[in-house]
């Protein structure tokens, strides 16, 4: 989205009831985000606030900098989590950025902090060298890619699921025969029955849109539940950890 588009986006997702946004210094629409939470009329404190640093910020200061800089470009005086945006190993600098970002916590700067696209391999690293465990893990998930190993990594060590991509990117998963006759069993659309699987599974789905129908509908889900043959059906159509992004190669 655009700064206009972001901000436009997060007064209409306040008033259709999110309180979660999820921005990012590589998406180039942090003012954006910052300029609707600070003009949506809902106070700063109920509102929960995510961006993200870029691989050419890792590094122990230049993480904090960085941090500081997505902050003035924001307008916000604090951000609720700060994440690592990419493991990057060819750069083999996140363990660096992860003690900076663990230095703002430490500070009391940032809420909590986190990592994206980490492997169970770069969260064993962190916590072995560092002894600080991310608060959250945002990674590409939904019913195509289920990420069974990654999560359950992480729910052993305390870390919080979130999924990237939790409607499939608005692609075929919401043309899936599996998922459309699951939503005509609720009379609820596709992406509603995607969202209130990620639920049931304790992940934290951050859907886009910039519809404000579709940013509406996507919060419409807290009116009904999956059966478990409903979930055992959607669990046939998970292609493997192998079919997510590969954070090893891909990243920035
Ligand atoms: N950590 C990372 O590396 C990473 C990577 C990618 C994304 N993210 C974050 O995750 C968020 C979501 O991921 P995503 O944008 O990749 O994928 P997504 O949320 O799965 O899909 C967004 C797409 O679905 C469409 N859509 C939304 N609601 C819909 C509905 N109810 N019915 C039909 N289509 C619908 C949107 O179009 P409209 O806008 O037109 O509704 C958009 O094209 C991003 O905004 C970003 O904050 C993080």
């Amino acid at each position: 989205m655009t700064n206009d588009e972001a901000c436009k986006a997060v007064i209409g997702a306040v008033q259709a009831g999110y309180r979660l946004f999820d921005t990012a210094h590589g998406y180039e629409n942090e003012a954006g985000v910052g300029q609707g939470i600070r003009s949506c009329g809902v106070p700063r404190e109920e509102l929960f606030v995510t961006s993200k640093l870029l691989g050419a910020w890792h590094g122990y200061t230049a993480a904090q900098s960085a941090y500081q800089a997505s902050l003035h470009r924001m307008g916000l005086e604090y951000l609720d989590l700060y994440l690592i945006h990419w493991p990057l190993p060819s750069q083999d600098r996140y363990v660096d950025a992860w003690r900076g970002l663990s230095r703002l916590l430490e500070d009391g700067r940032v809420r909590a902090i986190g990592t994206s696209n980490f492997k169970p391999a770069h969260l064993q690293r962190l916590i072995a060298e560092t002894g600080v465990a991310p608060d959250v893990n945002q990674i590409e998930l939904n019913p195509y890619l289920h990420r069974r190993e990654t999560r359950a990594h992480g729910e052993r060590l305390g870390v919080a699921t979130q999924a990237w991509a939790p409607i499939g990117q608005g692609g075929a998963l919401l043309h899936d025969a599996s998922v459309t006759a699951t939503a005509a069993n609720h009379n609820k659309s596709a992406a509603q029955i995607i969202l209130r699987w990620h639920l049931q599974h304790g992940v934290v789905p951050i859907p886009k849109s910039s519809d404000r129908r579709r940013i509406r509908e996507n919060i419409d889900i807290f009116d009904f539940e999956l059966t478990s043959e409903e979930v055992a059906r959607l669990a046939e159509l998970d292609r493997g950890e192998q079919a997510a992004v590969d954070s090893d190669t891909t990243g920035c």
